[in-house]
């Protein structure tokens, strides 16, 4: 796994940074997986779904004093509504930033710029039937926001969210997240009428295997959900994940009379670009 999209950023600032946030909990799931939640600035508003750039402070340089910020853009994994902002991480050892993201403990500091962005946002995409989250790895991220948006709920009869990744241990955070919605105090009783969720590993052995893209093209996802009217006029989708869903996805969408949608102009699906898990 590669980390993709980390920008470094040279600031002569010392710390405490105006954009410093204290993380508040850390869960380790696999050798590669993190998340971890830290406190949200008091002013901070955002949509269910988009994304903020995280890091970590670098040492002062020896002789300018200047410092390097390592920043990644980081989808948002927990709603609007939430007190604290929780993210989801792949963990690389010679990553410039998770290198060392993957060691922060309760306490510690990261960088949060608190402006945040996003094309996987409800405001993108116009009235329909059925909403699909398509999800790969730490893609499943931003959907962790917008399960628990009680307008998900509100808009669509039906939500599904897939989640593919190579082994069974990867679906963790999925799974706990399915099972946290479905208890939610806001959206529990609705998710548990609407939520479908569908799961599945492309190495590891476990009940349903396959990348997502070949079981929606051979037609087994939607016979397993029982959809016999997958179309433009009942199906909305949002997707993230690896480059190699996000472009093939799009092309099966658009088979299906699909249109890609924008924050300025509203479609029947959105793909995040700015952020790839
Ligand atoms: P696969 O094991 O067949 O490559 P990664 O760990 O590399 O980020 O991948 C996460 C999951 O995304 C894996 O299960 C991987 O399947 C799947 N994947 C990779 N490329 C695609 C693609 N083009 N379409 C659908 N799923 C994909």
């Amino acid at each position: 796994m590669t980390e993709h999209s980390t920008v470094t950023l040279e600031t002569a600032t010392a710390v405490p940074l105006p954009d410093a946030q204290t993380v508040t909990e850390v869960e380790h799931y696999t050798d590669s997986l993190f998340r971890f939640r830290v406190t949200r600035p008091a002013s901070m508003r955002f949509r269910s779904g988009e994304f903020v750039m995280i890091g970590l402070m670098g040492d002062p340089h020896p002789e300018t004093g200047k410092q390097k910020h390592l920043l990644r853009a980081y989808s948002i994994a927990s709603p609007a509504w939430d007190d604290t902002l929780q993210f989801y991480s792949i963990k690389v050892d010679n990553g410039p930033l998770t290198s060392r993201l993957q060691h922060i403990k309760v306490g510690d500091q990261v960088i949060l710029k608190p402006k945040s962005v996003g094309t996987l946002v409800h405001d993108a995409l116009t009235p329909a039937n059925r909403i699909w989250f398509f999800s790969t790895g730490t893609g499943i991220a931003p959907f962790a926001s917008l399960l628990r948006e009680p307008e998900t709920y509100e808009r669509f009869d039906q939500v599904i969210l897939t989640h593919t990744c190579r082994d069974v241990a990867d679906l963790k955070f999925g799974k706990e997240l399915i099972a946290e919605t479905k208890t939610d105090i806001l959206v529990g009783e609705e998710a548990q009428q609407k939520l479908h969720y569908y799961p599945t590993t492309t190495r590891e052995t476990s009940k349903k295997m396959g990348r997502i893209t070949s079981l929606l093209e051979d037609g087994s996802l939607l016979v397993d959900l029982g959809v016999t009217d997958f179309n433009a006029t009942n199906d909305r989708a949002m997707v993230c994940g690896s480059i190699g869903l996000n472009t093939d996805i799009k092309r099966i969408l658009e088979n299906y009379g699909l249109r890609e949608g924008a924050n300025s102009d509203p479609g029947d699906y959105v793909i995040e670009k700015a952020f790839v898990g």
